[in-house]
């Protein structure tokens, strides 16, 4: 009942002209969540280690927490870049006994919006297969990429990746995503088999029809809507500059911006529903990644002129925390 996969396998070899993925299987899954649950449940057993890079995806860490897996190793990334800390991965794969059982990166990131560069994840990913754990690899943003930078995969025995139609087609509620596993690890594929059947069965039928219908549509229907973010992104980054000069990052890719509260403001929870309450602008707060003292701002589904009403409530909201702190 994946009605997508023979297009994203075969129809105009889509898997191996978009992402040069020629040796990956597919399974349609309802959404790139359920994908990451589907690998856990199949690769993971309760009480196994596996690692993360602050800020993570908070979903994925909650798939992790939910299944059992509570030796979640969680590294941390460079303050300038939020590349994830490679040298300590390597100590972590050579010295942890057993070793981690995967490793996960979001590329470019949920929260961080940081891109890794190729040498970089090739790095992390022959660190995986010398110590024998899996890579998994989540591209929801694959098209969400600016500044010339070009998304790619990555493909070995070791590596899944995983896709979503949510952002880039904007098809959250129809819950379509897929993971590209390798075709050479044949006993993952009866374990994937097994999750699938016993979760979903499949993606819903109407979301794939429509999923195969925006894959017509193809990717320069989104290429041309992603180049319209750049201006919400630099009128974000803009509205935040009362956090003062190096207190934002990422943006490099996905719809983020991770910035750096003020020092005297460490309850990023409580900074958040003072922005909404007085402010009337949401953000996420960057505890929910591993990131107390952070908030996560997204540049992404708004038209220019209500993130131009986003910004300015925003930049209000920031200025006054910085100069008076929380006035109620
Ligand atoms: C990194 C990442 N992975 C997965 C998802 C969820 O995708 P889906 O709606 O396909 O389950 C999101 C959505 O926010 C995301 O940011």
């Amino acid at each position: 009942m994946d009605l997508m996969m023979d297009f994203l396998n075969s129809e105009k070899h889509f898997l191996r002209r978009e992402n040069k993925l020629t040796k990956s299987s597919i399974m349609v899954t309802s959404g790139a969540n359920q994908a990451f649950v589907n690998l856990v449940l199949t690769l993971c057993d309760a009480g196994d280690s596996v690692v993360m890079f602050v800020p993570y995806y908070f979903n994925s860490y909650m798939s992790f927490q939910m299944t059992g897996v509570t030796d979640i190793l969680v590294g941390s990334s460079n303050p300038g870049t939020l590349h994830p800390d490679v040298d300590w991965l390597e100590k972590v794969l050579q010295e942890n006994n057993p070793i981690p059982k995967l490793v996960n990166v979001v590329n470019p990131g949920n929260p961080s919006g940081a891109f890794i560069p190729k040498p970089m994840l090739q790095r992390i990913s022959d660190l995986c297969r010398n110590a024998g754990a899996w890579l998994v690899v989540d591209n929801t943003y694959e098209y969400f990429m600016y500044d010339g930078r070009e998304h790619y995969c990555l493909e070995d025995n070791h590596i899944i990746n995983l896709f979503s139609f949510s952002k880039a087609y904007g098809m959250m509620g129809w819950r379509v995503g897929y993971i590209a596993y390798p075709n050479e690890a044949a006993c993952l594929h009866a374990q994937l088999l097994k999750v699938q059947d016993n979760i979903p069965i499949c993606a819903s039928i109407i979301g794939q029809h429509l999923a195969l219908y925006s894959l017509e549509a193809g990717p320069e229907w989104i290429r041309e809507r992603v180049r319209d973010l750049v201006k919400n992104r630099e009128l974000l980054t803009d509205a935040m500059s009362p956090l003062g000069e190096n207190a934002v990052k990422g943006g490099e890719g996905a719809i983020y911006l991770w910035a750096k509260l003020p020092d005297n403001c460490s309850d990023d929870f409580e900074v958040v529903r003072w922005l909404a309450s007085k402010h009337g602008v949401a953000v996420i707060p960057g505890s929910a990644s591993g990131g107390p003292g952070y908030i996560r701002v997204s540049f992404g589904g708004l038209k220019e002129e209500d993130t131009r009403l986003a910004a300015d409530r925003l930049r209000r909201g920031l200025q006054e925390l910085v100069d008076d702190g929380m006035v109620q």
